[in-house]
């Protein structure tokens, strides 16, 4: 297969998504692809606050958590651009979405049920999911959640393929999206 070479991108790649959808992995992949340095929201969270989420949900609650995760994206969007995961609550907040549309370009990582119950199932730190029926959550977090998901710029299927695949498409459509945006451009002119 012939890689697509990076699109020039001045802005942020920011990966929104439900847990289990890729936004790590494939952010991570992303990044080297780009020559942006890649950053984990949920990591710088944990580096901020000196603890894990898990921690934080249970020590100051989940109000507390989406006032720190607001705050450090922030902070991470106003600085160089660079390939952001974002926690799958983080592009809920009406705030964060319009940082995002200013200082990146946001991607949908849309995955089904089946593959986000397979994936989250291999961990155990996700305070949304612990203790609970994971098909009933995820399935109401979608149902809340996808028509926002559905605001950003561009939406990549995440399936299971090896995730070099999904980082080609996902590539493609960057291509696509920024080819859009100067024609649109052009047009005005
Ligand atoms: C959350 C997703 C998690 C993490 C926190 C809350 C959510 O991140 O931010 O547990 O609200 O969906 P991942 O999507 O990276 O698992």
């Amino acid at each position: 297969m012939t890689k697509k070479t990076t699109p020039p991108v001045d802005r942020a790649i920011v990966l929104v998504g439900l847990m289990g959808a890729g936004k790590t992995c494939i952010g991570r992949r992303l990044a080297e692809r780009s020559g942006l340095p890649f950053v984990d929201a949920d990591a710088e969270i944990e580096k901020a606050a000196g603890c894990t989420i898990s921690d934080i949900f249970e020590l100051y609650g989940e109000d507390a958590f989406r006032d720190g995760e607001r705050r450090v994206i922030a902070r991470l969007l106003e600085g160089p651009p660079v390939v952001l995961a974002t926690g799958g609550g983080a592009f809920m907040d009406a705030g964060t979405r319009a940082l995002v549309r200013r200082h990146g370009i946001s991607v949908w990582l849309r995955a089904d049920i089946e593959l986000l119950l397979a994936r989250t199932a291999r961990r155990n730190d996700r305070p949304l999911l612990a203790g609970r029926d994971q098909r009933a959550t995820l399935e109401a977090l979608m149902k809340d959640r996808h028509p926002v998901y559905a605001e950003a710029d561009v939406v990549v299927d995440s399936a299971r393929e090896a995730p070099e695949v999904t980082v080609e498409r996902v590539m493609a459509a960057l291509h696509a999206h920024l080819r859009a945006g100067k024609g649109a451009e052009a047009a005005a002119r």
